[in-house]
């Protein structure tokens, strides 16, 4: 058991690191330490306030103040002026609450969460769990507070669980999953930032003064801020230094507060967004906050990342394909858009068997009357004229032809142009007397209805089960306004966005376990919903609409900081680039796209019998290469955000074979040789690269140079295997 109780104190270990939780004498949560391993039988919390202008609770010890103290789950409304974890409202109008610890379990493995994607394990000897109960008596408020740490991985998931014990009701206005305070120093903090096509740029700052914060208004994680950042010591890079990285598991609006006063003793916290939230619980209610995901790495930014990778690959992703090679696909949507028919799908399809494509998907446009993006969101039926036959016939022509079939959907979305409209208008989420907003033409349906979960179980269901569809795209393509539900009574409306999301947790899970060997990705206009809530019910994701080769250094560099490469959605797409109106050439489109779930996306049956042979080719080695760019150790060799090459590497477990990736992000005449730095092999090991042999250690101290002229597109995939 990794969990002790001791002189007040709860140390939370393995290996190589700690986190400790002190129960003050006052019964209050003091945040002891978390980092490197450590024994800290003879530590408490430092108690010293010279500032009088922070009230305290006991006029005979000034010094102990939860204004200046580290607090490990801070309440609003007492002496602590910092950002609460936790802000409720009783129904005397109180606003002030003050959590006193009352009791603890500690427990083996790992236990669900209710409803909401988190992590897991296998079996309980590769966790322990720590619940601490707290509890304000007087406004009969319980929470809980759930730390599950690993024993072989540095991460530790934290949620919470408030209950209502009083026999009224209270209403929780912000309940954060984590919240850390660290201690005094410098430090800088990484957050993914972006925008449509332009996803998870990674930004770094140094932290200062006041409050910085990261967060989604939209009903959905976003592209705009991903839900996750680090806060890394002064000096911490991508291979030295204290990072201790937040992931939320969640796909609505989260947020992340970095917030540094007086003392600079940064409070650091994640969870659902307070933005317009309000969760009533009725006596005996209770409510479940997303899980938060920390990890802590002694060695920089590339141990984070791998540690997030591990854990979200082989114990977040769930299903049949969790752990097998995914199959290469093609899609038709930027090859055809809405414009297709059935003989051109199928010539699509002759190029790509004979190519050795594993997989057909059919994109938008094959139900209702869907020509164009005005229409037919929510007829789940199939269009037969348009598709010259049934669903199932097309996935037999496919099969046919060795190739799996899969299918696009949009579950989430209503047009008004819909038979369901016709029927159901009641269902798009709207502001009563006005008309909803707008967003690519289509309306959101309400998931926070039953009757609306329902009808797309059955109708998706309905599609799934009448033909060999092994694939399913799940797209949702707008951000949520005018959000009311008339089924949510007036003081339950703050909870909209977080019944929104949970109702779509219960869609996915139904669809999901109904068909376990579909393999399904989810898509929001690309990687609007790339969030590891998602990753739970589908274990890859569309990573960006963006499939420009040179964007996608960038996309998918800043997207490996916490997403594995084998939940990456990449395709080679056609030139002009359709998003940013780039030509690259095709070696260079197909090697990005390597580094991620590997496809197509353009019309195969145009291009020349050269470009199919180089197809051919790529395919072929893709095949040879995926099982380590999904299941290798990925080492970041140079950033593209601060130098003008992309360059990572996967080494496998058991480090006999690497594949090296670098490319030219932006290129500079007259330049040095690159001389690139490899990571993460066995020093002593002997490895073969064209005929030569050189050490694990020449490779990682020396390098490997790049005896060419820096030019634009240049680049290269280099495996390398130990002899
Ligand atoms: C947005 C997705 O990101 C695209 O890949 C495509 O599926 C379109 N939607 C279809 O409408």
């Amino acid at each position: 058991m990794s969990i002790e109780f001791k002189n007040s104190k709860f140390h939370l270990f393995n290996n190589e690191m700690s986190y400790v939780i002190e129960v003050s004498p006052y019964n209050d949560l003091l945040h002891l330490y978390y980092g490197a391993k450590i024994t800290p039988d003879a530590l408490s919390v430092p108690c010293r306030c010279n500032n009088p202008f922070i009230p305290n609770h006991d006029e005979n010890n000034p010094s102990y103040t939860l204004g200046s103290l580290p607090c490990e789950y801070p309440t609003a409304g007492g002496a602590d002026f910092r950002s609460p974890a936790i802000e409720a409202e009783l129904p005397n109008g109180l606003r002030a609450i003050r959590l006193k610890y009352t009791g603890h379990e500690i427990l083996p493995g790992k236990p669900a969460l209710p409803g909401l994607p988190a992590v897991y394990t296998e079996s309980d000897a590769e966790a322990s769990t720590l619940k601490i109960i707290t509890e304000d008596e007087h406004a009969g408020i319980q929470v809980i507070l759930y730390y599950t740490i690993f024993e072989d991985i540095n991460a530790i998931c934290r949620h919470t669980e408030i209950k209502n014990k009083n026999n009224l009701y209270a209403y929780i206005r912000n309940a954060q999953s984590v919240s850390i305070d660290f201690p005094a120093g410098e430090y800088d903090y990484i957050h993914l930032s972006g925008a449509w096509a332009r996803e998870r740029h990674v930004e770094r700052n140094a932290v200062h003064k006041g409050i910085q914060g990261f967060e989604s208004r939209r009903g959905a994680s976003g592209h705009t801020e991903n839900p996750f950042i680090a806060l890394l010591e002064k000096g911490a890079g991508e291979d030295c230094g204290n990072v201790y990285g937040f992931s939320l598991v969640y796909s609505g609006n989260h947020r992340f507060v970095i917030e540094s006063e007086a003392f600079e003793t940064p409070r650091v916290q994640a969870g659902i967004n307070p933005f317009s939230f309000c969760y009533k619980l009725e006596e005996g209610e209770s409510l479940v906050t997303p899980e938060a995901v920390m990890v802590y790495s002694a060695s920089g930014l590339g141990e984070m990342s791998r540690t997030y990778h591990r854990l979200y690959r082989t114990r977040l992703c769930r299903g049949k394909y969790r752990d097998l090679p995914r199959p290469i696909l093609v899609n038709n949507w930027e090859g055809t858009y809405f414009n297709f028919t059935r003989e051109k799908l199928l010539s699509i399809a002759d190029s790509a068997a004979k190519i050795g494509v594993e997989l057909f998907v059919l994109d938008d446009g094959w139900f209702g009357e869907r020509d164009d993006d005005t229409t037919s969101l929510g007829d789940w039926f199939v269009n037969e004229k348009k598709l010259g036959g049934t669903i199932a016939s097309l996935a037999e022509e496919m099969n046919k032809r060795g190739l799996k079939f899969g299918l696009w959907f949009e579950p989430e979305m209503i047009s008004e142009r819909s038979r369901l409209y016709e029927k159901h208008p009641e269902w798009a989420i709207q502001i009563p007397g006005q008309k909803p907003h707008y967003s690519r033409h289509q309306f959101i349906l309400d998931y926070t209805r039953a009757d609306v979960r329902e009808y797309i179980v059955k109708t998706i269901s309905d599609v799934l089960s009448k033909a060999n569809i092994e694939y399913v795209k799940w797209d949702m393509n707008r951000n949520m306004s005018d959000v009311y539900s008339p089924q949510l009574a007036p003081d339950k409306q703050g909870e909209f966005y977080h019944r929104y999301i949970l109702g779509l947790y219960e869609v996915l899970e139904r669809i999901t376990s109904a068909f376990p060997d579909v393999l399904f990705e989810s898509c929001s206009g690309g990687g609007g919903r790339f969030d590891p809530g998602m990753l739970y019910y589908m274990p890859q994701c569309w990573t960006s609409d963006d499939t420009d080769a040179v964007e996608r250094l960038y996309i998918q560099y800043g997207t490996s900081l916490v997403y594995p490469a084998s939940s990456m959605g990449a395709h080679v797409s056609a030139v002009p680039n359709h998003q940013v109106g780039r030509i690259t050439p095709l070696s260079m489109r197909a090697a990005v796209a390597m580094n991620g779930a590997f496809g197509y996306e353009l019309d195969l049956s145009k291009l020349p019998e050269e470009e199919l042979a180089e197809m051919a080719e790529q395919i072929k080695l893709y095949k040879k290469i995926r099982g380590i760019v999904s299941s290798g150790n990925m080492y970041r060799l140079l950033d593209p955000f601060t130098s003008r090459y992309a360059s990572w590497m996967y080494v496998s477990e058991d480090k006999k074979t690497a594949l090296v990736y670098y490319a030219v992000a932006r290129s500079k005449p007259v330049q040095p040789l690159l001389r690139i730095r490899l990571k993460g092999l066995d020093p002593d090991l002997e490895y073969s690269i064209d005929g030569k042999l050189y050490t694990g250690s020449t490779l990682m101290n020396y390098g490997i140079v790049i005896n060419r002229d820096e030019h634009a597109y240049d680049n290269l995939l280099l495996e390398i295997h130990s002899v």
